[in-house]
């Protein structure tokens, strides 16, 4: 979809600048043995765009991005970059055209350090010792430039909090000419100050000109950060570049679950687990009903229902066997 122009001088940041997207994805499609996992998916991201990628698990977002970073060959469809079209035979492939990828498994190698990583995969130049200085410096301005100067290009990987590792990938993808970076579900591990850190790290990325595919199942992450959205479901791109500031939430959840909103967030029924008699003819029947359930020695006798639509936590206080709502 063709970006929305506006009269008079273009907006400071933000989305598109050109009429050529910097990536067009069209009718991807790629089945797995038994999983169609993707069946015809379009994707268009301009310079300077954070394109969010929103879809439920198994929708096939990864497979997508994967797909985008030449680890899976599409069975059908075509890539154009900045216009041309583009066969990604590998990820070397991805990463010469400046598609850079943060992968939700990370696929650092945790016993190098984390200049060693930045450079994995780089061409060797001379000199080792050289060449590891050299690396170590460059890694210290990655990683200014990132906002942590505090990482330790020298440190082990493997050493580093989850997030510190996300930024050592990120380190990675900025050591090459890279012009759009997909990030796969990059929050999953992040605290919020951290997931904080992560946006200034988008947004300088996106004022610089860079692209990137944001993919996340947290509507408030993309309200925040994105600028356009496409939805997937079932392999499917069921939305593509909504604006993410002002799309309503009702529809995007629709058009994620395929259900209304009432139907995705069910009534909550509240406790106790006996209602009482006058509700009866207005509540639904439990699917599950146990009364006096007990194990020797493992738990006491315990009652509960579950009623449709609803989520049943069991839990213990440790070790006494008791259930706990
Ligand atoms: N390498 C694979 N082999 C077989 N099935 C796969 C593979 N990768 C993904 N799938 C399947 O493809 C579908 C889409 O998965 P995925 O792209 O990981 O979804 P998402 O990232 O949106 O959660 C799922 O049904 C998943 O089980
Ligand atoms: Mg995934």
């Amino acid at each position: 979809m063709a970006p929305e122009r506006h009269p008079g001088p273009p907006p400071p940041a933000g989305p598109p600048s050109t009429d050529t997207p910097l990536l067009t994805m069209h009718g991807i499609t790629k089945a797995f043995p038994g999983v169609r996992a993707l069946d015809g998916v379009d994707l268009d991201v301009a310079a300077g765009e954070t394109h969010c990628l929103l879809g439920q698990n198994g929708a096939g977002k990864s497979t997508l991005i994967k797909v985008l970073a030449g680890v899976h060959q599409p069975d059908a469809g075509e890539i154009r970059w900045r216009g041309a079209p583009v066969v990604l035979k590998s990820p070397v492939a991805a990463m010469r055209l400046g598609i850079a990828t943060i992968y939700q498994e990370l696929d650092l190698v945790p016993h190098l350090s984390v200049a060693e990583n930045v450079h994995l995969g780089h061409e060797p130049a001379t000199a080792g010792f050289l060449r590891s200085r050299e690396a170590r410096s460059r890694t210290a301005d990655l990683l200014r430039r990132l906002g942590h100067p505090g990482i330790d290009p020298g440190a082990r990987v493997g050493s580093l909090s989850a997030a510190g590792q996300q930024i050592a990938s990120m380190a990675r993808a900025l050591s090459h000419d890279v012009r759009l970076i997909v990030m796969d579900e990059p929050s999953a591990a992040l605290d919020p100050d951290e997931v904080a850190g992560l946006f200034r790290i988008v947004a300088g990325l996106t004022g610089a000109g860079v692209a990137v595919v944001y993919i996340s199942h947290r509507l408030e992450e993309v309200r925040r950060a994105g600028d356009r959205v496409t939805v997937l479901k079932d392999g499917r791109a069921v939305a593509r570049g909504l604006d993410a500031r002002t799309t309503p939430t009702r529809d995007i959840v629709t058009l994620m679950t395929g259900r209304t909103v009432e139907h995705a967030f069910p009534v909550r029924h509240t406790l106790p687990v006996r209602r009482p008699t006058a509700a009866a003819d207005a509540a639904p029947a439990p699917v599950l009903t146990v009364r006096g359930l007990a194990r020797r020695g493992e738990f006491a006798p315990l009652d509960l229902d579950l009623y449709p639509g609803e989520i049943l936590g069991l839990g213990e206080r440790a070790g006494r066997g008791e259930g706990v709502r």
